[in-house]
């Protein structure tokens, strides 16, 4: 059985690596997809976040990144997935991801989302934090990849 996790990855932290991990045991395959989102103002472009990602998940033979602009629904129609991952990290995620959920289901009635409850070492985690910490030249290595790490001083140092 297939599963997607959706994200935008910008960049893939260890809190999304540690639901890569447990889904890619459960599954035969797992489609981690970039969302290319562009009112989004990313740090990192599709390519370097896939790099990234590629690169997080290089000990899991079973996942395949790829990326996606439009709806969830009609990619996850066009990979023949009827599974959606999300982590769920506080309560406050809760409500915006019911919503997700339901809607997704809306556009495409076969389409289930299965909910993970996050590693409570990553609930307070958040890409944008880590990107925050970095900018101000605090420590990231607790969070994100030393590949992650070093493209990230590459781009505040530009
Ligand atoms: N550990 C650590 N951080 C996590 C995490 C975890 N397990 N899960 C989520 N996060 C963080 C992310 O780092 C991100 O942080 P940021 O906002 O600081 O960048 C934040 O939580 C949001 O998570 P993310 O998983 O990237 O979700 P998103 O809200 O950016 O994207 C999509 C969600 C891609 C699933 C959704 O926007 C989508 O499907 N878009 C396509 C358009 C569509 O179909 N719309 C209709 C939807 S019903």
């Amino acid at each position: 059985m297939k599963i997607i996790y959706p994200g935008s990855f910008d960049p893939i932290t260890y809190g999304h690596l540690d639901i890569i991990e447990r889904i890619s045991k459960k599954f035969n395959k797992v489609y981690v997809a970039i969302l290319n989102n562009k009112n989004k103002n990313s740090l990192f472009t599709i390519e370097e976040r896939k790099k990234i990602i590629l690169d997080s998940c290089k000990h899991l033979n079973n996942v395949e990144v790829v990326s996606f602009s439009g709806l969830l629904a009609d990619f996850a129609k066009e990979l023949d997935c009827n599974l959606i991952a999300r982590g769920l990290r506080e309560v406050s995620d809760y409500e915006k991801e019911v919503q997700m959920a339901l809607m997704n289901k809306e556009l495409y009635s076969d389409l289930e989302t299965l909910f993970l409850v996050s590693n409570y070492k990553y609930s307070f985690l958040s890409s944008s934090l880590v990107k925050e910490i970095i900018s101000f030249g605090g420590d990231i290595d607790k969070f994100v990849s030393p590949m992650a790490v070093q493209m990230m001083k590459e781009k505040y140092s530009e």
